[in-house]
């Protein structure tokens, strides 16, 4: 991480309830930064802040939809608060869709995942 020095960083994560998210939030936290974590499931966040703590570092944990504006506003004012400061922004919140094109366009896509990718 260039120009940051990840020890007592102040941390944020969007998409921190699984895959690389996940694995962001425990890399940052060995490096000795603190942690804000968000997601939709947060008995997830939960489970993760408590790996984070076990390492020795600090975790905010809060449910936010990436999708809702208000929500990502909380949730960065909420880190803000609690550690005085943002040193890094991790947006790493989304969905995707796999597989070749036959098999995406003969699979069970519901209308409403398609629109939340812009691909209606
Ligand atoms: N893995 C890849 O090969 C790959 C390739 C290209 C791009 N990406 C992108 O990299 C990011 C992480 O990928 P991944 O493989 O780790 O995905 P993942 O395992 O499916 O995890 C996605 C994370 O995003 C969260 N999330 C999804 N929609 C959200 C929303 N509306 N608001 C808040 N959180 C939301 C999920 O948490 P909740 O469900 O708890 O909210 C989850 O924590 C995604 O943006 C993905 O599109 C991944």
């Amino acid at each position: 991480m260039k120009g940051v020095d990840p020890r007592g960083a102040v941390v944020a994560i969007t998409g921190a309830s699984a895959g690389i998210g996940w694995v962001s939030a425990l890399a940052f936290a060995r490096a000795g930064s603190r942690l804000a974590l968000a997601a939709r499931r947060v008995d997830r966040l939960e489970a993760l802040a408590a790996e984070v703590r076990a390492l020795g570092s600090e975790a905010l944990v809060m449910a936010a939809d990436v999708a809702s504006a208000a929500d990502v506003r909380r949730f960065v004012d909420a880190a803000v608060e609690r550690f005085g400061r943002l040193d890094v922004m991790v947006n790493n919140a989304g969905a995707g869709v796999r597989g070749s094109v036959e098999e995406i366009c003969a699979g069970d896509l519901s209308p409403d995942l398609l629109r939340r990718l812009g691909a209606r």
